[in-house]
């Protein structure tokens, strides 16, 4: 595996991969790597060659009171674990080469940033979506790998692609869980012991979501009380939101028709979690992937 710190050097990699017609595939990711990042490394690397991973901690998708500083970081670990999975390319480059003195433009993907997590997390998506531009600019991937556990981020993704024109493949890819239910992530590292025994809430308020659908409870209401009530059976846990939106414009529905997402976010401690099911109509039967 390669490892690769600028930008000039990673766009040459990318042109020439272009250029000979190869299917490069690119899995952004903050690094602290885990199963689920992992999982996407995997797919990437069944279907696509060459495969790139950046690990990029984008200041511009942090919060003035978010965890930039404190984020995890463990370069060390993660290039033996991408190594192992016969990655090409790492691409780690630092904060300057990504955001060079005098940096002022931003993407924002309109009506679909300032709800859900865009509410409680402003500007969040500007930088969600100005730094996986700039990677796919950068790399120029023919398919980039993201995982459902950030369904408002793939969407707006999607359209970035979409109104732009990039190109770029999407592929989306299952939630990776603990044993327990929780859903992988780098800020489960956050949690202390309580905390992490309480977090599985979140899990298991979706898993009641789920069996109260398929004995044919459609009613966002009655589904998002039910949730409600049993995320607060744990003291330790704070519920941000629950909502049951349209997997297309993210607005909340009144029962549930087509796909839907349920997207919950609470705090545990210091640490915001966020956890979604996948609400898939086929006939009058609904499905739901949790
Ligand atoms: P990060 O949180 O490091 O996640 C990188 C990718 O891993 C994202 O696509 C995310 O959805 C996926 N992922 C995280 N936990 C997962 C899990 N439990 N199961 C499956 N996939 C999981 O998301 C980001 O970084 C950043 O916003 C980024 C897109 C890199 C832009 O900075």
């Amino acid at each position: 595996m390669e490892l690769v710190h600028t930008v000039s050097w990673m766009k040459q990699i990318g042109g020439k991969a272009l250029r000979e017609d190869r299917v490069l595939g690119l899995v952004p990711t903050m690094g602290a790597l885990h199963e689920g990042h992992l999982s996407l490394v995997r797919e990437a690397k069944r279907c696509c060659s060459p495969v790139v991973v950046s690990i990029f901690v984008n200041p511009k998708q942090f919060g003035p009171s978010e965890d930039f500083s404190k984020y995890p970081r463990a370069l060390g670990a993660d290039r033996v674990a991408l190594e192992q999975l016969g990655v090409d390319y790492l691409f780690a480059p630092p904060a300057e080469e990504i955001y060079p003195q005098g940096f002022r433009t931003s993407v924002f993907v309109d009506g679909l940033s300032d709800v859900l997590e865009g509410r409680s997390r402003p500007g969040h998506f500007r930088g969600v979506a100005t730094v996986v531009l700039k990677l796919f600019e950068i790399v120029q991937p023919r398919r980039a790998f993201f995982g459902r556990k950030d369904a408002q981020q793939v969407r707006i993704i999607k359209q970035m692609v979409a109104d732009l024109d990039l190109g770029t493949d999407i592929v989306v890819r299952p939630i990776v869980r603990e044993p327990d239910g929780l859903a992988l992530s780098s800020r489960n590292a956050y949690l202390k012991p309580e905390g992490r025994r309480a977090a599985t809430v979140l899990h298991r308020a979706l898993a009641a979501a789920s069996r109260e659908i398929a004995s044919g409870e459609l009613k966002a209401g009655h589904l998002l009380s039910m949730i409600q009530r049993t995320i607060a059976t744990e003291p330790l846990v704070a519920l941000d939101y629950a909502e049951i939106v349209d997997v297309d414009t993210l607005e909340p529905v009144m029962a549930l028709r087509k796909n839907c997402y349920v997207l919950l976010a609470a705090r545990v401690g210091g640490t915001r979690l966020i956890d979604n099911a996948l609400v898939e109509q086929t006939g009058d039967a609904f499905r739901v992937t949790i």
